[in-house]
Order: structure tokens, then C-alpha cells, then sequence
């Protein structure tokens, strides 16, 4: 069902790799709460392809860039502005990667040239890209930044690894950035913390499964899916929301919240 939440917004959206990622969920349901945007991730990502399927069915166009250079995410900000015909209402930063993990390295023998990457493309790249929306004046007031992030920031997970420093460091990013956007243009930054779900980066952890599995056995609503996270990102991108900033906002379920569930704690009654 579509609200016209977003009828006349501009929007930039980082992060659609194939028709299982959040970002793409997000771009379908931006287009019919009548969002126009442009769609963007690394050139080593469009030469997959899959995306230029997703710009016909949005009719967006595609911008690529690499989160981790500046000249890229400036070149993206005046493209996109150019494209839509004035400044971005809202931004999806949905971007992660860690070679370490890619590399099957464990946290305790960590390559430090890896987690440089992981930092860089995984958390730094949110600082870059508000730094050169804030330079370029390309954001509209009230404008709203939303970062995708996993619990792993605030409660271990063993074997996510470097990613889980990343996600502590992009949302501090979002929480410090969000007080001097707002200050400046009253412009909001937002991270959501996600269900684990299952997509090409969701599944390059380790154990996926098995925690994918004992997320929904925890939480009272169960996983919360990509689509439903598509929803979430589209209230916080709309006017409804304008007061929200700073924010880690689980979208989750109830895990973050649940110490123990009936259906973990029966697996343990002897
Ligand atoms: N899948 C999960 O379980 C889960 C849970 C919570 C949060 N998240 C977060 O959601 C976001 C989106 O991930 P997803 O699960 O949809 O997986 P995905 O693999 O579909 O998306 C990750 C995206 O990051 C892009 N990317 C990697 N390096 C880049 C670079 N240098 N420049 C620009 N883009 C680059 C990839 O091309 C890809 O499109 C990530 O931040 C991820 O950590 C995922």
C-alpha cells in the first residue's frame, strides 16, 4: 500500500547490489510513495549489472561511486542534483564490506591493511558523504540521512568480526554529524539497526544462519524483514518524522530489548 509519503522528494540511494538488498527494497518502495532518486554504488558493483534492471523499473538513473573517494561522492551530489532539478531531500547510506571477514580472518588475527578498508568503506564513508553534501550545500533543509547498521555495535557476536567496529563507529558518526547538520541546515541523521537478513552481505558472516535463526527465535515479532525495513527507512525519509535525529532506531523485533525467549529457554530445560 503506498501513503505518497514522499511525492516530490529528491533522493540518492547507496547500496542495491541485486533484488535481496535492503537498498533495493527501498528504492522499489521510495518510487511508489513518489520519490524521484538517483541510484549509485561502487563500479566494481555495476558491472554486475543487476541494477540497471531495478533504474528501469524506478526510472532513476545511475550514478556509480566508490563511498571511499571524495571526488566520486562529490561528482555523485552534483549529478544527482542536476538529474532531479534541486537538492536531496533524503540519502540510504547501505554499505558494508570487511576483507577480513571476505578473507575468513579471525578478530584475533586481524590484517590491519583489511580493517583500514572495513573502517573506511564501512563507517568513514558515511563522514565523506555527509562532509560533501555539507560542503556542496546539496542537502534541503529538513532533509533526512539514514545509515544501515547491526546490533553487533553495542553486544558481541563473535564472528562479526571487524564489521562489528565499523557499526559502533558509523553510528557515533551519525549521532556527532547529526548534531552539527542539524545545528547547520537542520538536516537529520539516523542509523537503523536491522534484523540479520539474508543478503549477499547478511551472508558472508560467518554462522549466518545459525544467528539468523536464533534472532527470530528471540524476538517476540520475530526477524524483521528487508521490506519491513524498507518501510522504516520511508517514515524516517518523510516529513512525519522531522524531529528525529542522533538516533540508533532498532528495527528488530523486540531482540534488543528480549533477555530470554520460551522457545530458546525450552532448547535448555533438562
Ligand atoms: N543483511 C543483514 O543481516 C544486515 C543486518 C543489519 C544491517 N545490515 C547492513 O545493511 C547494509 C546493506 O547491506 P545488505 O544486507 O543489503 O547487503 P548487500 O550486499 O546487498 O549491500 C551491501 C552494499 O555495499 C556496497 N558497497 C561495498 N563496497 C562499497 C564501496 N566501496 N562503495 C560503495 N558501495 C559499496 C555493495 O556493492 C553492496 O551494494 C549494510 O550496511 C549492512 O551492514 C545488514
Amino acid at each position: 500500500m503506498a501513503y505518497s509519503l514522499l511525492n516530490g522528494k529528491r533522493g540518492i540511494i547507496f547500496g542495491a547490489l541485486d533484488p535481496n538488498s535492503i537498498a533495493w527494497k527501498v528504492a522499489v518502495r521510495a518510487h511508489e510513495e513518489g520519490a524521484r532518486f538517483t541510484l549509485t554504488n561502487a563500479p566494481v558493483a555495476l558491472r554486475m549489472g543487476a541494477i540497471n534492471q531495478l533504474a528501469e523499473q524506478c526510472g532513476a538513473r545511475v550514478i556509480g561511486a566508490d563511498a571511499t573517494s571524495n571526488a566520486d561522492l562529490e561528482q555523485l551530489f552534483t549529478q544527482s542534483m542536476e538529474e532531479l532539478g534541486g537538492k536531496i531531500d533524503f540519502v540510504l547510506h547501505s554499505i558494508g564490506m570487511s576483507p577480513n571477514v571476505r578473507k575468513g580472518r579471525a578478530y584475533t588475527d586481524l590484517d590491519y591493511d583489511f580493517y583500514h578498508k572495513t573502517m573506511d568503506i564501512s563507517a568513514m564513508s558515511l563522514h565523506r558523504v555527509l562532509q560533501s553534501a555539507m560542503r556542496m550545500d546539496a542537502m534541503s533543509e529538513w532533509g533526512s540521512v539514514v545509515a544501515l547498521t547491526y546490533i553487533a555495535a553495542q553486544r558481541v557476536f563473535p564472528d562479526y568480526n571487524d564489521m562489528a567496529d565499523a557499526k559502533s563507529m558509523l553510528e557515533s558518526i551519525a549521532r556527532s554529524y547529526g548534531y552539527h547538520y542539524g545545528k547547520a541546515k537542520k538536516v537529520r541523521v539516523n542509523t537503523i539497526s536491522q534484523s540479520p537478513t539474508k543478503t549477499t552481505a547478511g551472508q558472508g558472516v560467518k554462522g549466518f544462519d545459525g544467528f539468523f535463526n536464533y534472532a527470530d527465535a528471540i524476538s517476540p515479532l520475530g526477524n524483521a524483514s528487508a521490506e519491513a525495513c524498507a518501510d522504516y527507512c520511508l517514515t524516517l525519509f518523510s516529513d512525519l518524522t522531522r524531529h528525529v535525529t542522533m538516533q540508533n532506531l532498532f528495527h528488530d523485533g523486540g531482540f534488543s530489548y528480549t533477555g530470554v525467549s520460551n522457545e530458546v529457554m525450552e532448547k535448555f530445560n533438562s
